[in-house]
């Protein structure tokens, strides 16, 4: 676990369905509150649709920059933008795929960020790399466009988000990590 990296570059090479099924019947296996199972998969496999929601998430960034509105984000909205602008993805990192948690009531959120923590844990012993998209579920929650895009059952919200795909490079340095903050008792 302390080899594992966030993925930031992939190939274009397409992770099988069957590979993926393979992760996911093992993720099947995270715990879950009160055993409620509430995770549902968006398993976005076409590499264009993720191109197209990468596109709808800097849309949005745009649109919010021009705005004279606030948000949390707003300071690095613009260099997100300017990079697409580029012609790099800032969203998806030029991942081929995407693996979107969601689901509806108050256990949903841990358990899908818990499904996906072991998404990312599993992901590697079958050659693939991970990382969360942070800057995706902001959008895929506030956006509407993008809500429309990804089309989820009526009540039902994305919960969190990973780009994912077969790793570019082989990273073998461990970064360094500060100190646990503990206390005791
Ligand atoms: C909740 C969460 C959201 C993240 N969102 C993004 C993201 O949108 N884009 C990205 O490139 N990395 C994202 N990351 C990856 C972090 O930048 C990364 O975990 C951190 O820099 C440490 O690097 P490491 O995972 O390789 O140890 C996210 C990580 C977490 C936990």
């Amino acid at each position: 676990m302390r080899k594992r990296r966030s993925v930031h570059n992939y190939k274009h090479e397409i992770v099988e369905w069957k590979a993926i099924e393979n992760i996911l019947d093992i993720v099947l296996y995270a715990p879950s509150g009160i055993n409620i199972q509430p995770v549902n998969w968006l398993i976005v496999h076409d590499p264009e649709e993720v191109r197209k929601i990468t596109s709808l998430a800097i849309d949005w960034m745009r649109e919010f920059t021009e705005s004279g509105r606030d948000h949390s984000l707003k300071p690095i909205m613009f260099s997100l933008t300017s990079a697409y602008a580029k012609g790099s993805d800032p969203i998806c990192r030029g991942a081929p795929h995407l693996a979107i948690t969601y689901g509806t009531g108050v256990l949903v959120y841990t358990d899908c960020v818990i499904a996906l923590s072991w998404f990312e844990i599993v992901a590697p012993s079958f050659d693939v790399g991970s990382c969360w998209a942070g800057f995706l579920k902001v959008t895929a929650t506030t956006y509407k466009p993008l809500m429309e895009e990804l089309s989820l059952p009526v009540g039902h919200v994305v919960q969190h988000a990973m780009m994912f795909g077969y790793p570019e490079y082989n990273v073998h340095n461990i970064p360094g990590r500060n100190a646990p903050k503990i206390s005791w008792k």
